[in-house]
């Protein structure tokens, strides 16, 4: 791993510390995907092992956070309608106003599934995320179903052209829910709000990488410290 490499990863160490040293005893946490949650759920482990905390318990985005969860100590638990105390993941790009791109790690429809039912969402990022508009480095990941697939991606293409369905070799990219993931360009200038209402309304569509109005606070680690957003 390259120096740079090395750096990025401890910064993304250093923003899960923060937000997991807001998760209390007893508490139901929302255990995000990625490279920079999985520092999270092994920080999570790793209290529970030394008795800093105790009682907790996981509710997964994905299969690999759910197999890592397990593997470090976390009870894991399916989601159910009970709200969750908090809930701890990373993002691909974090707007001024904290709304986020989520998905570049295929995991958007649970992380928003789960994450809508926690009563704190708690993003943690390095300051790579940071952006001045989403759509400004990242694709907009959107979840659509594989029947049909052609024509959802060309009900898309028709207001969101320019994406590409997400491949992995020479087959499509597969969700945990069996379904795949075209990966938009977002235009320079649009309403997230309504570009969410727009996507979610095409016929195939299951979930955007849109989580807007979710997140309350991010935990950015930049090589000077870290800032909490909120
Ligand atoms: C997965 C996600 C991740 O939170 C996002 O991709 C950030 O991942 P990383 O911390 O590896 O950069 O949304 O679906």
């Amino acid at each position: 791993m390259s120096d740079q490499a090395q750096n990025l990863e401890a910064l993304k160490k250093e923003a899960a510390l923060k937000a997991v040293a807001l998760v209390q005893s007893g508490q139901r946490v929302g255990l995000g995907t990625g490279s920079t949650a999985k520092y999270a759920i092994e920080e999570l482990g790793r209290k529970l092992r030394d008795g800093e905390l105790s009682g907790i318990v996981g509710v997964a985005t994905s299969n690999a956070s759910a197999d890592l969860a397990r593997e470090v100590g976390i009870p894991v638990e399916d989601l159910d309608p009970r709200p969750l105390d908090i809930a701890i993941d990373g993002a691909d790009e974090i707007a001024p106003n904290l709304d986020l791109i989520k998905g570049l790690g295929g995991a958007l429809l649970r992380e928003k599934l789960t994450e809508v039912q926690a009563r704190r969402l708690i993003i943690i990022a390095d300051h790579t995320k940071i952006v001045s508009r989403l759509g400004e480095k990242a694709p907009l990941p959107i979840e659509i179903a594989q029947f049909g697939f052609l024509s959802t991606v060309e009900r898309l293409r028709e207001f969101l052209p320019g994406g590409r369905l997400r491949m992995t070799g020479a087959s499509n990219y597969v969700t945990d829910n069996g379904n795949f993931i075209y990966d938009a360009q977002l235009p320079a200038d649009f309403a997230p709000a309504e570009l969410e209402r727009r996507i979610k309304g095409t016929l195939g569509v299951v979930d955007t990488g849109l989580f807007l109005c979710m997140a309350e606070r991010a935990f950015v680690a930049a090589p000077d410290g870290v800032q909490e957003l909120v």
